[in-house]
């Protein structure tokens, strides 16, 4: 089976991408780590104990990892994901946090790589707060993953948060700089741009949340606020495969648990401005080596948008 640590912010895409790691065939997710990002922490670890519930799988260990970035001020996207971070839609019988386990998320990386030496694919789709923090606990940790899947930064320049920065990197862009710096295993990154690029038709996000199950109607719920926004012009005219939907999130989870969906996608040293007035957090592209790093990222290009769709549907099923 495919050993995997999520490390979330868990929002909407978040939600549908545990929804995905969850009914996938031959995946094993050893933990969930929570990060703030989307939303304040305390709601990240409730949304994300909310997810499993409907999912049927509370077995899975929960862990507290950090309130805030390194450096930066917090910063949260409530009005993307809703303040709460699930589309404003409280759920009463929400599990409690009494449910989460007592190691902090960086020690519980750090454990459980190292009891699975080399088969670990670490899938992070929220700030980088806890990965950084992990591997100032244990320098030698990207020795033993086989892999890092990051949604997180961007490849051309085009921010959603700032002119020039996507949401994960500008929320904690001295974490971003660490991880791309210090993780040297073989690291892949779904980028802003990408999910642009491979965005859902709308005709299809109909169909996938109209199956009659209750974890279609979860997330036909929590997502409303987020479609919404969605289908601002602002956000349509990114979406440059015509009109849709992207579940940034997913892909980047998607491409973990079966890499061959990735049709195109190219090798390059990265690393992130931590400077410049409109540029802090914007992921930067050395096409040249001028900055002679030895470790290059795959930067994810295209995926083969039928067979993600198909894993979209059974992850509701
Ligand atoms: C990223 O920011 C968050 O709002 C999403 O969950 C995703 O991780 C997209 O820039």
């Amino acid at each position: 089976k495919k050993k995997l640590i999520l490390d979330l912010d868990t929002g909407v895409d978040d939600a549908q991408a545990i929804m995905v790691a969850l009914t996938a065939p031959d995946v094993e997710v050893l933990g969930i780590t929570c990060c703030h990002g989307n939303t304040p922490l305390e709601n990240v670890l409730k949304n994300t104990l909310r997810v499993l519930k409907v999912c049927n799988r509370l077995d899975i260990p929960v862990f507290r990892g950090c309130a805030e970035p390194l450096v930066d001020k917090k910063r949260h996207a409530g009005d993307f994901h809703g303040k709460d971070g699930l589309g404003d839609v409280p759920d009463p019988d929400a599990p409690g946090l009494e449910l989460l386990q007592e190691q902090k998320a960086s020690e519980a990386i750090v454990r459980m790589v190292k009891e699975n030496p080399g088969e670990v694919t670490l899938v992070a789709t929220a700030p980088l707060t806890n990965l950084a923090e992990a591997v100032q606990l244990e320098p030698s940790l990207p020795e033993k993953l086989k892999a890092l899947y990051i949604m997180g930064g961007n490849c051309e320049s085009r921010g959603n948060t700032t002119v020039c920065g996507e949401f994960n990197f500008v929320a904690d862009s001295e974490a971003a700089h660490t991880v791309l710096d210090r993780y040297t295993c073989p690291t892949y990154i779904a980028t802003w741009e990408f999910s642009c690029r491979n965005s859902l038709p709308w005709s299809f996000v109909d169909v996938w949340l109209a199956q009659d199950t209750d974890k279609a109607r979860f997330m036909d719920k929590i997502s409303r606020h987020t479609r919404k926004m969605v289908q601002t012009e602002r956000y349509q005219k990114e979406l440059v495969a015509g009109p849709g939907f992207n579940s940034c999130d997913t892909y980047a989870l998607a491409a973990a648990i079966d890499h061959t969906l990735v049709t195109e996608s190219e090798e390059v040293a990265v690393t992130v401005e931590l400077e410049g007035t409109y540029t802090r957090g914007m992921m930067v592209l050395d096409y040249m080596d001028l900055l002679k790093k030895t470790h290059k990222a795959t930067i994810l290009k295209k995926v083969d948008l039928e067979r993600f769709k198909q894993m979209l549907m059974d992850a509701l099923k």
